[in-house]
This record gives C-alpha cells, sequence and structure tokens, in this order.
C-alpha cells in the first residue's frame, strides 16, 4: 500500500500568524485558513458553531464539512445538521465510530457507562477515533472554539499546531477563528445574518454535545454546567482539543 506522507508547510511560521491573526475578525482567519489550505476542513458540531460555515462558504462555496456522528446526538441536532446541509447545499460528511468498538463497550458495560466511569471511554471510541482517522487525511482543520467557553480554552490561539494529532509523518495545523469572540458576538451574528440554529437553543440549551451528556442550564450558569455535569469542571474536554490541556 503506497502511504500518503503529508509534510509541514514550513513557510508557515505560526507564532508570527497568530501574532498577525490574533485580534482579527473570524472571517480574516478562515480566509487565510482556507488561501493557505486546499486540504482543510470544518468540525461542525451541530450547534452555534453552524457561523464557521455562514462565513466560510462565502469564502469557498464547496468547503469541507464534516460532523462526528456520535450515534447520540438529540433528535433536534440531526435535523439540524441536514436542515444546514439544505440551506448551503453542501455536503456534509458524517463520521462514525467502529462498530466493534461500540459494540464492545456496550456490551460490557451498557449504554450509560459514562455517568459511573466518566465521559472520557466513551468519546475516544464514539468521537476521538473517528475524528483521528479523518484528521489523518486532513492538512488542516478548523474548530468552533472560543476562549470564554471554558478554563480549558483560555488562551486558546486562533492557529496552533495540533500537537495531538499530528504524527512523525503527518504535521496537522489547527485554526479555532472563533477564539477571541463572545457567546454575545455569535448570537449577534447569527441574528444579523439570519443564520439557521438548533431549535434546542430556544429550550435553555447552550452548550450542545451528545444527548445524555448534555442538559439546559438556568439564566446566569455558566455554558459548561450544561456539559458532563456529575464530573470535576476543570476536566471537561473530550479528547477533541487534547491540546488544551496537554502539559506545555
Ligand atoms: S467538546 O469537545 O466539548 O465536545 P464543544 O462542544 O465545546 O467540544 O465544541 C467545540 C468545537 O469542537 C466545535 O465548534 C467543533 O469544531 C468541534 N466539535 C465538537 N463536537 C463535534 C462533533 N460532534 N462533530 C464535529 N466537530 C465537533
Ligand atoms: Fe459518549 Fe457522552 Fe462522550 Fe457522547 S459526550 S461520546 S455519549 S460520553
Amino acid at each position: 500500500m503506497v502511504q500518503t506522507i503529508h509534510t509541514v508547510d514550513t513557510s508557515l511560521d505560526i507564532p508570527n500568524i497568530q501574532e498577525e491573526l490574533a485580534q482579527g475578525r473570524p472571517q480574516k482567519i478562515l480566509k487565510f485558513a482556507l488561501k493557505k489550505f486546499d486540504n482543510i476542513a470544518i468540525a461542525f458540531s451541530g450547534a452555534e458553531d453552524v457561523i464557521l460555515i455562514d462565513m466560510a462558504v462565502k469564502i469557498r462555496p464547496d468547503v469541507n464539512v464534516f460532523c462526528l456522528d456520535t450515534g447520540r446526538l438529540h433528535p433536534e441536532t440531526y435535523g439540524f445538521i441536514d436542515q444546514v446541509r439544505n440551506h448551503y447545499n453542501l455536503n456534509i460528511e458524517l463520521l462514525f465510530p467502529d462498530p466493534e468498538q461500540v459494540e464492545g463497550l456496550v456490551r460490557e458495560k451498557g449504554l450509560f457507562s459514562f455517568y459511573k466511569d466518566g465521559h472520557k471511554e466513551c468519546c475516544s471510541i464514539r468521537k476521538v477515533r473517528p475524528l483521528r482517522r479523518k484528521l489523518s487525511t486532513l492538512d488542516a482543520w478548523v474548530t468552533g472554539q472560543r476562549q470564554d467557553q471554558s478554563q480549558t480554552r483560555s488562551n486558546l490561539p486562533v492557529i496552533q499546531h495540533d500537537g495531538a494529532f499530528s504524527t512523525e509523518m503527518h504535521t496537522l495545523v489547527k485554526f479555532n477563528p472563533l477564539s477571541n469572540w463572545t457567546s454575545d458576538q455569535v448570537w449577534q451574528y447569527i441574528r444579523a445574518y439570519e443564520v439557521p440554529f438548533n431549535p434546542l437553543h430556544s429550550q435553555g440549551f447552550v452548550s450542545i454535545g451528545c444527548a445524555p451528556c448534555t442538559r439546559s442550564i438556568l439564566p446566569h450558569q455558566h455554558e459548561r454546567q450544561g456539559r458532563w455535569w456529575w464530573e470535576n469542571p476543570d476536566d471537561k474536554e473530550c479528547g477533541l482539543h487534547a491540546t488544551n490541556t496537554a502539559q506545555k
């Protein structure tokens, strides 16, 4: 089998670009990312990160977008993913976990092991491994993470080397164009540009992940309180963004 070796773009001076783009608008950061990389995709969670798609299609109408379908998303989220697909005329790629691994976990521990054992094992099978598979085919990816989402994201750069998913043979660059935007700015954008949004947002859901691990929050609660609420608040990364919690 011939293996493709993805080489580092040595002309990319990440610290310098970070300095240049750090205060830039998300559109400027996305424009840079899409111009610099052909083989790039947006990771869309089915929540308010839809604004990345709205911004990106204005730059590249057939931009690559993928969703990790854990099999445990809310029905509203599945409906929304399809709505976005039709609205932007995009072939959103859905990535599924390995059925044997899911079957093994569920056979051994049941459907709700995460409430007892923590979410990492299930997230690893349903999210992180399918993501790793996808990222091994890309040169760069784009996420909707923001600094205001959690303590672990408070220093999130707009561009970074993805140390969690790069390998010796394959260097991966990660863009977080919304890093410096607040939740308010995201929602101003959604209203101003009439961007479709997940109906769960109208029912008190702010941060949206899998159904059994997401709940609505009360006014003035922090958005991450609606995610994995039975766990330590400092440990609410599921492995997609392991670079945020890696020892620096
Ligand atoms: S998580 O790691 O805690 O689940 P969060 O829900 O805050 O992540 O989303 C942050 C970003 O991670 C999203 O904007 C998106 O880029 C990516 N992401 C999260 N969940 C998914 C998913 N199911 N499919 C694709 N990307 C996702
Ligand atoms: Fe499993 Fe919950 Fe993680 Fe979804 S968020 S993959 S259901 S532990």
